[in-house]
């Protein structure tokens, strides 16, 4: 038998759970979070960075009710395809920018830190953020046997989006939205 107060317990854990369940009073929030290239100390290295303003719902037409984040200041996009097995050398990114890697696995290296390397699989977790212009750069290759295709969509010279580094090196996550 449940005495009376433990029942108003339960019931109240209950309502806490369903309520966290269903994000009920705004607690919880979802962000973007990306791994990133940046210039440092004359050289590249890998940070995870989080978007600072979470998704928000959408009144989009078509999408009403899905979770977006707005991001801005982007200057333009490139369509890339990438053949099986192909080496990018070290390179600085072209420009500051997203890369949305659409399929294939990308392998990232630091020549200068051998501990400092990022595998990135095209798809769904495929957006990092490639910003090292400067310094000597980063290792691309593409070891896998299908092709990559990638959208490379720069910022407008010189923005940078706001953000919290989160941690040295890449992202350690399962999914690149990430509910807190
Ligand atoms: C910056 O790089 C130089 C040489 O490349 C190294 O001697 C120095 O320790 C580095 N500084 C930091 C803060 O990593
Ligand atoms: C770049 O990465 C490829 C593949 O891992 C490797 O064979 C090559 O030696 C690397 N180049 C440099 C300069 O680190
Ligand atoms: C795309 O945007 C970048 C960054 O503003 C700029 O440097 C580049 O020239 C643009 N490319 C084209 C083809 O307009």
């Amino acid at each position: 038998m449940f005495s009376k107060s433990s029942l108003v317990i339960a019931s109240t854990v209950l309502l806490s759970s369903l309520a966290s369940a269903l994000s009920i009073g705004g607690r919880s929030t979802t962000y973007l979070e990306a791994t990133t290239l940046v210039p440092k100390n004359g050289t590249s290295a890998l940070e995870c960075w989080r978007f600072a303003s979470p998704l928000s719902t959408s009144a989009g037409a078509g999408t009403a009710g899905a979770s977006t984040l707005v991001i801005d200041n982007l200057a333009n996009a490139t369509y890339t395809v990438i053949p099986p097995r192909f080496e990018g050398g070290v390179h600085n990114a072209p420009h500051a920018q997203l890369v949305a890697f659409l399929s294939g696995t990308i392998h990232i290296t630091i020549p200068t830190d051998p501990s400092a390397e990022a595998w990135v699989q095209g798809g769904i977790n495929g957006l990092i953020l490639a910003l090292d212009t400067t310094g000597s750069g980063h290792n691309t290759s593409y070891p896998g046997n299908v092709e990559t295709r990638a959208l490379q969509i720069p910022f407008d010279e010189g923005f940078v989006p706001d953000h919290v580094v989160l941690y040295e090196g890449p992202c350690q996550i399962h999914s690149q939205v990430v509910t807190i």
